[in-house]
């Protein structure tokens, strides 16, 4: 690491992250990180990205940008599927689940799923920078959490493939057949594996959609899958937008739908599944409660709240985006809180120091300020870090609000950006009761040094998923999903599996 030395404060886009010290004398020394940019030279993109639909490449009427979020410039161009394209993908999945995958032994499926995990092993650096150009997280996340992480999800479910029978002992089950898989564009590659990998395991045709801004790095698995020489229909992957998944959602041949992203979304599938025999599962929104017990370990759970909302700029489903702080420490925690936001860099997700990324969209940066003006409206108080951020692209300073009611939007509402509600509470009881006030129930994390304490609260907090002294770890042997609008049924794990199968 390289550090320029300079008089005056840097202008331009780094000027917020550098560090002020006195050296003793009334000139004060900046000290900015040198730009330690990933390279992109090794990225093979095409200009234009056809369908993969039944082992080839299927073209269509229609094609839409997809964008670099940070720099606003075109990436690529993207089929957008027809009604007619969703069913010649469907059709080709029944086709390659009668006459193939079905026929085809738990061992060899086991084969296939761990020859796709080699070979995006062996590719990740390449996925990394293709997911960080395409939605704008930090270069440093899609590294060391998206790509291993969904790699972890394929050799895991591969290493189930042939030992159903002991994952459900004394049970008769089988494959559902074709599965219908619609994801999000916070973590593209990674949900992309939350669901493919176990549907396969289970011995399951997919036909999957990707995000409105975030078509790229499925299309990359679509090599990979080709290289891995997968049965041609066994998946196919389409992009496009929510009539696309629509189409997918109320295909009569398509005999389940695993879902993740916003609750309206959700609602709606619900509302065209019903009545019929399609099984689901939704993995919904949330408004995570980080809660902050006076004797907890302060230092790490800056830390811990930081990564809670701040990570992926915040759009995360289980993010920490309400936090109880217990009053006695809310000063601590707000002037550490504070200090530490000043040292988040924000800018370039292809620099390797970058801490916040670009926001991933126009339509999720407007829906961000609008939130964030209600909060203001309502009298909450806003503390953003001095930053001057980059010309081009879509940014939003990591902030938090303090003076919140729990009636106010931004205490209610999922923001999906780097914003961060602040509350207090007295008791454990009211902890509890506060953290329980929301419509969703995904996730939660608890601060504390008592054993004791964690283990009562955990089970008094309606979440999913509830992390203590730790926040966002994931793993793909834990199950994860929610209650109330987070959602139902469960991605990872045992629970996992269960979702493709029929019993
Ligand atoms: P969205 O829920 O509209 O999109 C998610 C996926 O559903 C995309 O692939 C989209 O094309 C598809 N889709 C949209 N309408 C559909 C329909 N009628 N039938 C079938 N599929 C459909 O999310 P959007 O608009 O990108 O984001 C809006 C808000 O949703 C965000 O601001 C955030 O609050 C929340 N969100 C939550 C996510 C989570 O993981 N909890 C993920 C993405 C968004
Ligand atoms: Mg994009």
């Amino acid at each position: 690491m390289t550090f320029r030395e300079k008089s005056a404060p840097a202008a331009g886009r780094s000027s917020a992250n550098t560090e002020s010290r006195s050296n003793g004398s009334a000139k004060k020394s900046v000290w900015e990180y040198a730009p330690s940019a990933e390279s992109t030279d090794h990225i093979l993109l095409k200009d234009k990205y056809d369908l993969f639909i039944n082992g080839k490449w299927v073209r269509t009427q229609k094609y839409f940008a997809t964008i670099n979020p940070a720099t606003e410039e075109k990436i690529a161009e993207a089929a957008w599927a027809s009604k007619d394209d969703v069913n010649r993908a469907v059709l080709a999945a029944e086709k390659a689940y009668n006459n193939v995958w079905s026929k085809t032994s738990p061992k060899e499926r086991a084969k296939y799923i761990f020859r796709i995990a080699r070979i995006m092993q062996e590719k990740a650096r390449e996925f990394a920078v293709i997911e960080t150009m395409d939605g704008g997280k930090p270069i440093k996340e899609s590294k060391s959490v998206d790509v291993p992480l969904a790699l972890a999800h394929f050799f895991y479910y591969a290493g189930w493939a042939d030992k159903l029978k002991y994952a459900f002992p004394n049970q008769d089950f089988s494959p559902i057949g074709v599965v219908g898989q619609i994801i999000p564009w916070n973590f593209p590659l990674l949900m992309a594996a939350w669901k493919i990998a176990p549907a396969l395991a289970c011995g399951n045709t997919v036909v999957i959609k990707s995000a409105e801004t975030t078509p790229l790095t499925l299309y990359k698995l679509a090599e990979v899958i080709q290289e891995a020489g997968l049965p041609d229909g066994v998946v196919n992957i389409l992009s496009g937008a929510g009539d696309t998944g629509a189409a997918i959602v109320n295909h009569p041949k398509v005999k389940k739908i695993a879902f993740t992203g916003s609750t309206e979304v959700g609602k709606l599938i619900m509302r065209s599944v019903a009545g019929t025999s399609k099984k689901l599962t939704m993995e919904l929104g949330g408004k995570a409660a980080n809660i902050i017990m006076e004797d907890a370990p302060i230092d790490q759970a800056i830390e811990g709240i930081i990564n809670g909302i701040y990570f992926n700029q915040g759009h995360v489903c289980c993010a920490g985006s309400r936090l109880f702080v217990q009053e006695s420490i809310k000063n601590t925690v707000i002037k550490k809180l504070k200090h530490r936001l000043k040292s988040l860099r924000v800018g370039d997700p292809l620099d390797k120091n970058t801490d916040v990324g670009a926001i991933n969209s126009k339509m999720q940066l407007n829906k961000i300020t609008e939130l964030v003006n209600s909060g203001v409206e309502e009298g909450c108080t806003l503390f953003q870090p001095e930053c001057s951020l980059p010309a081009k692209g879509f940014w939003f300073r990591p902030s938090f609000f303090t003076n919140v009611a729990q009636s106010n939007r931004i205490a209610q509402e999922e923001i999906f950006g780097p914003v961060l509600s602040v509350l207090t509470f007295r008791t454990p009881k009211e902890a509890i009761e506060k953290a329980n006030n929301t419509q969703y129930g995904l996730s939660a994390g608890i601060w504390t040094d008592k054993g004791s304490k964690i283990f009562k609260m955990v089970g008094a907090i309606k979440a999913g998923v509830v992390w203590s002294n730790t926040y966002n770890k994931f793993n793909p042997a834990s199950p994860f999903g929610g209650f109330k609008e987070s959602g139902f049924g469960r991605e990872g794990g045992l629970q996992g599996l269960k979702e493709y199968l029929n019993f």
